[in-house]
C-alpha cells in the first residue's frame, strides 16, 4: 500500500526501551509510505533518543509533555488520537505495557492510548523480562481486549542475552500497520470466523508420521483477510512452517484429533467455518511405543480420521460452512458431491498434483461451488487474492441470512 500524503495519520508511541532508535527507521518507513506521523515519547524514551530525530523525520513536532501548554484550544491527547487511524506504540517497554494493560495514564503518552480506537503494541525488552508471568499477563490481558501485539522476535539482545525480546523486524511493523490502515470493508465486523490450516501429523512410531505437502498458506490468507475485514478470527493450525499472523487467535494443532476437537468446541458459536487446513484421512490403527525396527516387509494398517467439516456440516444450525476440494481429476463432480454429502454452504475446489504448484505456492487457482447449485471459476491469482474473492462471495451470498 502507498498512501498518499496526508491521507493517513499515524501516532507512534516510543517508550524507554534500548530499541527506541529503531522507532527513528520506522518513521522514516512510514513517512516515506505517505504516513501523516506524530511522534509522543515518555520520559525514559527521551533519555535514550532525541526528540529532534523524529522532528527532522516527520516534520511534525514530538509530544512529550502532557502539561505543555496547548498551541491551540483542543486538548492535543484528544484531537490528536481521535484523528489518526490507529496508535503504534514501539518499542513498548514491560513498563508500559504494564500501565496499559491497568489502565495507567500518568504521562502523554499513556493517556493518549486511553483515547486510541486501535492500538499496534511491539513488546521489547530483555528477555527475562518477557518470559516474567507479571508481563506475560499484562500482554496477554491487551491482547484480550483487542490490542494488536507484535510479537519481538528471537536473537542476541542489546543486553548481551539471547531469547525472545528484540523488537520485532521494523518492516514486519510496517507491513502490519500497512494492512491495518488499509482502509479494508470491514463487512466482518462482528463476526465470528473460524479458519483450519495447514496439514496434521498422524504418528506411526516415536520417530515416524503420516502428513502431506499442505503448506498452509490458504488458510492463512483468509485468517489474515477476514481479520483484515473486522473479522473475529480464530486460526486453527496443523504444523507449519508460517509465522503466527497478529491480530488472530492461533491454536496449535497436530493430529486430525486434535483438530477436531478444537473444532467442534468453537463452529456452533462461529458465523462462518472455513476448513482450509488438510487433514490426514487417514491414521495408524495402532501408534507403536517404541520405534519399528528395519524389515524385508512391513505392513502398516491404517483406519480412517474424523471427518471435521462433515461433523461441524451435520449440526450446523447458523454457521455457514465453507470446505476445499483438492483433487487430481473429475474436480466438478467430487467438489459437488462432497458439498451435498457434508452438508457444506460453499467449496472451493481446485487441481493439485504434479505440477500444479499449489502446495506451498503463492498462487491458486479455484472454482467456487455454492449449495445453490452456482458455479463460479476464478483465475489464477494470489492466495491472498483467492481469500479476498471467497470471502466476497460469502458475505454476498451466505452472511445476510445469518445476522
Ligand atoms: C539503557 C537502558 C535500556 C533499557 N531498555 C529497556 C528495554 O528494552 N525494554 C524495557 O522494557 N525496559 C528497558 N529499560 C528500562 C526502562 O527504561 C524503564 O523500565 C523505564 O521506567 C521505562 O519507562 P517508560 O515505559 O515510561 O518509557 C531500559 C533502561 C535503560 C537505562
Amino acid at each position: 500500500m502507498n498512501c498518499s500524503p496526508g491521507s493517513k495519520k499515524i501516532v507512534l508511541g516510543v517508550s524507554g526501551g534500548i530499541a527506541a532508535y529503531k522507532a527513528a527507521y520506522l518513521a522514516s518507513s512510514l513517512v516515506k509510505r505517505g504516513v501523516d506521523v506524530h511522534v509522543v515519547m515518555t520520559a525514559s524514551a527521551l533519555k535514550l533518543v532525541a526528540p529532534a530525530t523524529f522532528w527532522g523525520i516527520t516534520s511534525n513536532n514530538v509530544i512529550t509533555d502532557l502539561f505543555e501548554p496547548p498551541r491551540q484550544r483542543e486538548i492535543v491527547h484528544i484531537s490528536l488520537v481521535e484523528d489518526s487511524d490507529l496508535m503504534l506504540i514501539a518499542p513498548a517497554t514491560a513498563n508500559i505495557i504494564g500501565k496499559l494493560a491497568n489502565g495507567i495514564a500518568d504521562d502523554m503518552l499513556t493517556t493518549m492510548a486511553l483515547v486510541a480506537r486501535k492500538i499496534v503494541i511491539c513488546p521489547a525488552m530483555n528477555v527475562h523480562m518477557y518470559q516474567n508471568p507479571v508481563v506475560a499477563e499484562n500482554i496477554e490481558k491487551l491482547r484480550s481486549r483487542g490490542y494488536i501485539i507484535v510479537e519481538p522476535e528471537s536473537g542476541r539482545l542489546a543486553c548481551g542475552d539471547e531469547g525472545v525480546g528484540r523488537l520485532a523486524d521494523p518492516d514486519k511493523i510496517v507491513e502490519v500497520v500497512d494492512r491495518l490502515i488499509a482502509g479494508a470493508a470491514q463487512d466482518f465486523a462482528g463476526r465470528k470466523v473460524l479458519v483450519t490450516a495447514g496439514p496434521t501429523r498422524e504418528p506411526i512410531d516415536p520417530v515416524r508420521y503420516i502428513t502431506n505437502y499442505s503448506s498452509g498458506k490458504m488458510g492463512y490468507a483468509i485468517a489474515v483477510e477476514a481479520a483484515d475485514r473486522g473479522a473475529d478470527v480464530t486460526l486453527i493450525r496443523g504444523p507449519t512452517q508460517l509465522n503466527a499472523p497478529t491480530g488472530i487467535e492461533i491454536i496449535n494443532v497436530t493430529t486430525v484429533h486434535e483438530m477436531y476437537n478444537e473444532v467442534i468446541c468453537r463452529a456452533a458459536e462461529s458465523d462462518v467455518f472455513i476448513s482450509a487446513a488438510a487433514p490426514s484421512d487417514f491414521r495408524p490403527k495402532q501408534i507403536h511405543s517404541g520405534k519399528i525396527k528395519k524389515s524385508e516387509r512391513y505392513t502398516l494398517e491404517l483406519k480412517q480420521t474424523e471427518d471435521i467439516l462433515a461433523a461441524v456440516g451435520a449440526s450446523k444450525g447458523k454457521t455457514v460452512v465453507v470446505g476445499f476440494a483438492a483433487e487430481t481429476e473429475n474436480l466438478e463432480r467430487n467438489a459437488v458431491e462432497k458439498l451435498k454429502r457434508k452438508n457444506a454452504d460453499l467449496f472451493v475446489g481446485n487441481y493439485v498434483g504434479a505440477g500444479s504448484g499449489v502446495f506451498g505456492g503463492d498462487d491458486n487457482e479455484v472454482i467456487l461451488f455454492s449449495r445453490d447449485g452456482e458455479s463460479v471459476s476464478l483465475p489464477k491469482m494470489s492466495k491472498r487474492k483467492v481469500a479476498k474473492a471467497i470471502l466476497d462471495y460469502i458475505f454476498s451470498n451466505f452472511l445476510e441470512e445469518v445476522k
